[in-house]
């Protein structure tokens, strides 16, 4: 299995702080914050892993994470995205690093407190399609929603207006390779990107998109600086990515 972390794009929500660097760089309590997707992965078992990033920090990437061994990992690789065409477009630069492999893929801003091993495990048992995972929030105009009847996701709106759900789809996502073709057909949404809920729609319609509930605190921390804020405190006093 494959890892993958975005980290691209151009952190406008967190303005000035992101200004003068890259949003994965800045604290979240002691440690930046790209440490804690890359620590999830490797503790799910994941050691080849290839992080995107863009824009004019990209450099310090390599000076914080070098060749991955100090998370134990075998191989670090890097791509660059040009421009901010959203989360499928940064996945799209992967294609050749998975080649037959399956994915995890994770948005470098997405910090859990516990872990991602039982939903590794049972991916790599599904024969087909993907895997999201669900998290109840109190702000579902904030994420990707997605709309539960009984055990079965209708549907998944990204940031809806009127949501009618709390259920969000949260940034840590479980493809097999075929999902590079269903990027290949996507048109740029409302906000002129390439939306990773539309990538999981398409698994929707075609009856292969699977999901588990996730067990323990989760926070996209570039979703606000509050979030970001309470992050920080959240980790310094409970930990993250914990067994
Ligand atoms: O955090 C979970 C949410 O993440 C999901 O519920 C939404 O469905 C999903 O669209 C996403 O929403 P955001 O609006 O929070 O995405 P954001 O633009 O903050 O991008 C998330 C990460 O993806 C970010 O940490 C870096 C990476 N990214 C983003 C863009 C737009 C890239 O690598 N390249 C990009 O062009």
């Amino acid at each position: 299995m494959k890892g993958i972390i975005l980290a691209g794009g151009l952190g406008t929500r967190l303005h000035p702080l992101t200004r003068i660097t890259n949003k994965h760089l800045l604290p979240v309590y002691d440690k930046p914050m790209i440490f804690y997707p890359i620590e999830m992965l490797a503790k799910a078992g994941v050691d080849d892993i290839m992080v995107i990033t863009g824009g004019s920090n990209s450099g310090d990437f390599l000076r914080l994470l070098g060749n991955g061994k100090q998370f134990g990992l075998k191989h670090l690789h890097y791509g660059y995205q040009e421009g901010e065409g959203g989360i499928a477009d940064a996945l799209k630069l992967c294609e050749d690093f998975v080649g037959d492999d399956k994915m995890i893929v994770a948005l470098g801003d997405n910090i859990i407190e516990r872990n991602i091993k039982q939903a590794a495990q049972e991916f790599k048992a599904q024969k087909k399609g993907a895997k999201i995972i669900l998290k109840e929030v109190d702000n579902p105009g904030e994420y990707g929603i997605a709309e539960v009847t009984g055990t079965k996701i209708t549907r998944i709106i990204e940031k809806p207006k009127n949501p009618k759900s709390n259920m969000a789809v949260i940034g840590i996502y479980f493809y097999p390779n075929d999902v590079f073709n269903i990027i290949k057909t996507l048109k740029p949404s409302g906000r002129g990107e390439l939306e990773i809920t539309d990538v999981n729609n398409a698994y929707l319609k075609r009856g292969l998109l699977t999901y588990n509930v996730l067990d323990g605190w989760w926070q996209d921390a570039g979703e606000s600086k509050d979030a970001l804020l309470e992050t920080n405190v959240f980790v310094k006093e409970h930990g993250a990515n914990k067994e």
